[in-house]
């Protein structure tokens, strides 16, 4: 006959401490994993050869961004949309002239379109086409370096 926690005392509460232990100790490496993620973030620049302002920041690969393509990624705690057109690599401020919606690129149209009142942007210029927008985007200075994309953020 096999023994139960009430005949054998001595043998379940060993398992059931080391499981409690186990899961505290989880708890506790989760716990500090979420309080040093954030604090290492902002302890350690991302990539760039001048992560101040003005410095040219690494924002994506020419890969992840097709002839075609676009794509709204981070410059510091601004969003920027990069679009690779047939003029080449251009950046604009991904935030909407109209009431500041982050804009997205749209390939079945090839325009930088406004999801919140469909404000669309001409992707090689940055001008409004069409909607409410009273201007275009602001454009941002963007360079190709071998397969690597910067904005000199401001
Ligand atoms: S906020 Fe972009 S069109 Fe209105």
């Amino acid at each position: 006959m096999g023994q139960n926690a009430a005949t054998n005392p001595s043998r379940e509460p060993l398992p059931r401490r080391r499981f409690l232990a186990a899961v505290a100790g989880f708890s506790i490496v989760s716990m500090l994993a979420m309080v040093a993620t954030p604090i290492l973030g902002f302890l350690i620049p991302p990539k760039s050869s001048g992560a101040a302002a003005g410095g040219k920041v690494l924002v994506a690969k020419v890969s992840d961004i097709p002839p075609g393509g676009g794509k709204v990624v981070p410059v510091g705690s601004k969003p920027t949309i990069i679009v690779n057109t047939d003029q080449g690599m251009k950046a604009y401020s991904a935030i909407c002239t109209h009431l500041g919606c982050i804009v997205a690129f749209d390939t079945g149209s090839n325009t930088i379109v406004c999801p919140c009142h469909d404000g669309r942007f001409n992707p090689t210029t940055g001008a409004v086409v069409s909607g409410p927008p009273p201007s275009g985007l602001t454009p941002e200075e963007v360079t190709v370096e071998g397969d690597e994309i910067f904005v000199v953020s401001t």
